[in-house]
């Protein structure tokens, strides 16, 4: 076979990561038809662009394995804040919540109205959302998944009990509905009101149809503070019941009294992986994000308003200054500014980067693409990663970064044919220097583009060059190959 002369696009002169924990090699990259078409000495070669990436580390695109981008692919569909970064791939419909099935004319609880965005629809059936991302791709691929929480609402008239067993068959006929579309699982958030008071059984029944189809089960855990090694007892059980594959999500331990505790709940994880299929993501930051809580083991640290419907003049402020100048105490303050999301500073740094350094880790933003103030984890967590914590702290070595970001999360969600530089490979390519990549998303300025990060591709198209986006939106809906069963003896 003679290897074609001419490509789309040629990357020349960058040292290739690959995307499996390989170590690093010079080479030169051709793309031609939305693929990886050549790798090797390609210099005699020519294309209709060629990249010089002499000094540069070229990888492939990072995955997001944690995002709440499910409208945001619909509305802001440049997704500047992930292509900035050499994010190619996000999984959405995380933390219980997804985009759909929804009907138009419901109210949505917190946090379910994270995802409410100004222009954003409402989907009915799953497949209406695979399609609306089909029409107007965005320029990310995204793999979904249907939240449980969500089904909860459509489900059920009242959320503050356990389903019925009529409810429970609504939500598996939708669960199985959502599968059919093309969503890779479900997910959980039995830490959000609308699905406190689900049981493990609920949980195991309406995720049934999962079984036969290999899909995920994703949750964010109901307890990440005292009862974390609880949760991730229930969080196994559910896998092995249902013999399906787990991923915790955005694992952490919370609350000044646990610090330290990753020490005890890395080694259950990794216990566990022995028997069963178990992976997890974290996002490198000491403080988390979500909705605007008023519960005393989340306002006990600095709390950061993020957004707020009724008062938006209050996103960006410290919510004991809010208390202070209103003249209320701080539960008060943060039961006024409902609905909207919040920064809370709840963790140490030192189990922070104890997760992240455990082999088995992914990397996953938990973004959250509202409002003026989000967490600078939208903007900064992957060159966060690849600067502060693998260069600088030498956390671990920078092949071992990208294929966090990479081949290890496509092997985890079942993504085939990306997320590693080989020939045949969907052409999802991030040029980046590794000298000088980092985050500049701070708390007080989240909104910043990553330094470093030169090109990003998006299945062959160029999404993102000199600090700039290119307009193209070449994203595609990705769906999940489940691991291939073991050949009987
Ligand atoms: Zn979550
Ligand atoms: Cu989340």
């Amino acid at each position: 076979m003679t290897r074609p002369l001419h490509y789309d696009i040629l990357i020349r002169g960058g040292t290739v990561i690959d995307g499996t924990k390989a170590p690093r090699f010079y080479a030169d990259l051709g793309i031609t038809g939305g693929h990886i078409a050549a790798i090797g000495h390609l210099e005699e070669c020519s294309a209709d662009e060629v990249i010089d990436a002499s000094g540069r580390i070229v990888a492939p695109g990072f995955i997001d394995a944690h995002t709440h981008d499910d409208m945001a692919l619909l509305v802001q569909p440049d997704m500047s804040f992930k292509i900035s970064q050499g994010v190619t791939t996000v999984i959405a419909g995380n933390c219980g919540i997804s985009a759909a099935p929804l009907r138009s004319d419901m109210e949505l609880p917190m946090p379910l109205n994270l995802l409410d965005a100004p222009g954003g629809k409402r989907f009915r059936h799953f497949a209406d959302y695979l399609a609306a991302l089909r029409e107007t791709p965005s320029a990310v691929n995204v793999a979904a998944m249907v939240g449980h929480s969500t089904l909860r609402v459509m489900a059920m008239e009242s959320l503050d009990r356990e389903a019925t067993a009529g409810e429970i068959g609504a939500m598996q006929a939708l669960v199985q509905e959502a599968l059919d579309a093309g969503a890779i699982g479900m997910s959980t958030g039995t830490f959000y009101p609308p699905s406190v008071k689900a049981t493990t059984e609920e949980i195991i029944e309406v995720g049934r149809p999962l079984t036969a189809s290999q899909g995920l089960y994703v949750t964010h855990m109901r307890d990440e503070a005292d009862q974390v090694m609880e949760s991730l007892d229930e969080t196994f059980r559910i896998g092995r019941e249902l013999g399906i594959p787990v991923v915790v999500s955005h694992h952490k331990v919370q609350n000044t009294p646990n610090f330290g505790r990753s020490a005890l709940t890395l080694p259950f994880i990794q216990e566990a992986m022995r028997h069963q299929c178990v992976s997890l993501d974290c996002y490198p930051y000491t403080a988390g994000s979500t909705m605007i809580r008023t519960d005393r083991g989340m306002l006990d640290g600095r709390v950061l308003i993020a957004s707020s419907t009724p008062h938006p003049e209050c996103a960006g402020r410290d919510l004991d200054d809010i208390a202070k100048e209103w003249g209320v105490a701080k539960d008060e303050a943060a039961r006024r500014l409902q609905p909207g999301s919040a920064i809370y500073f709840l963790m140490d740094e030192n189990d922070v980067q104890r997760i992240l350094a455990f082999d088995e880790t992914m990397i996953g933003s938990d973004g959250i693409p509202v409002g003026e103030s989000p967490h600078p984890r939208l903007w900064g967590t992957f060159p966060r990663v690849l600067g502060h914590y693998s260069r600088d702290l030498g956390l671990f070595p920078l092949e071992t970064a990208v294929w966090k970001m990479t081949g290890l999360t496509a092997r985890n969600f079942g993504l085939a044919g990306r997320s590693t530089l080989k020939v045949g490979q969907a052409a999802d390519v991030v040029v980046f220097d590794a000298a000088s990549v980092r985050d500049t998303a701070s708390y007080a300025a989240p909104i910043q583009a990553a330094a470093g990060i030169d090109t990003v591709i998006v299945n062959g198209v160029v999404a993102w060059r000199a600090g700039a986006h290119s307009g193209a939106r070449s994203g595609q809906v990705l769906t999940r190959t489940p691991p291939q069963p073991k050949e009987a003896p």
